[in-house]
């Protein structure tokens, strides 16, 4: 894993969006798996403002969303889609018909199997973006016993809930369960973003870099990752 060291959140969101400019800019038709959540905030704003400037072009890019919450509408304010389109996609000029987030009202088994005909037809993701969860979480593949490598449904822990309820009106409000690209899409990526920002998440991030490769800490997976560039900003 190469390390970027970020001195504070601004810092990182840059190095990320620099990332990202470079990828866009080698190869125009670049396959992104994006990530919501609070991290990437800063880097897609900084992508925006180079589109706004003219110096990116995001119109042959196709877009492939790590996650959605169950039960939530595109149009609901703490949907994954609508996150993305918040942020990123009604800000640039990416064709929508190439923006992939999976559908959290669609059958679940049904929809994790079109999720990963999504991602082959696509073939495969060239970067990815990922946050890091308290726990260890990649999109949203939680702590388990085994790694799971394809599109899955998966049931959110208590600590991703009482994490995620900063964005709800109440934790009742939640939702339970989610799908979530697998592990093995992510470790096919030829490129690996992790994002990781606060010192709340230096330990977590010291047990995925340094730690065992453990289910138990998913992200850990990344240490076998041959390109994965972890940029963290989580001094105190
Ligand atoms: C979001 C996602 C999650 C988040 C993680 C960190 O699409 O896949 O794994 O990246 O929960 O969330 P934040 O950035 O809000 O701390």
């Amino acid at each position: 894993m190469k390390f970027i060291k970020a001195t504070n959140y601004e810092d990182m969101s840059k190095k990320v969006a620099n990332i990202i400019f470079s990828q866009v800019t080698l190869k125009p038709d670049s396959v992104l798996g994006l990530a919501t959540g609070s991290t990437p905030i800063g880097a897609y704003e900084q992508l925006v403002k180079w589109y706004q400037e003219g110096q990116l072009d995001f119109s042959k890019v196709t877009s492939i969303n790590l996650d959605e919450y169950c039960g939530l509408t595109p149009e609901n304010d703490q949907s994954y889609c609508y996150f993305m389109e918040k942020h990123l996609f009604s800000k640039i000029n990416i064709d929508k018909n190439n923006t992939n987030v999976p559908n959290g009202t669609a059958n679940p088994t049904v929809e994790c199997l079109r999720y990963e005909e999504v991602i082959a037809t696509a073939g495969g993701i060239d970067l990815q973006l990922l946050g890091l969860g308290h726990n260890g979480h990649i999109g949203f593949n939680e702590p388990a016993d085994t790694f799971a490598k394809l599109t899955n449904h998966v049931q959110l822990t208590q600590t991703t809930i009482e994490a995620n309820k900063r964005f709800f009106s109440s934790i009742e409000e939640v939702p339970t369960s989610a799908i979530t690209m697998g592990l093995g899409a992510i470790m096919q990526a030829k490129t690996v973003v992790l994002a990781v920002n606060g010192k709340d998440k230096a330990e977590i991030l010291n047990k995925v870099m340094n730690g065992p490769i453990t289910p138990q800490v998913p992200a850990s997976i990344l240490q076998l990752h041959n390109n994965c560039i972890v940029v963290a900003s989580v001094q105190g």
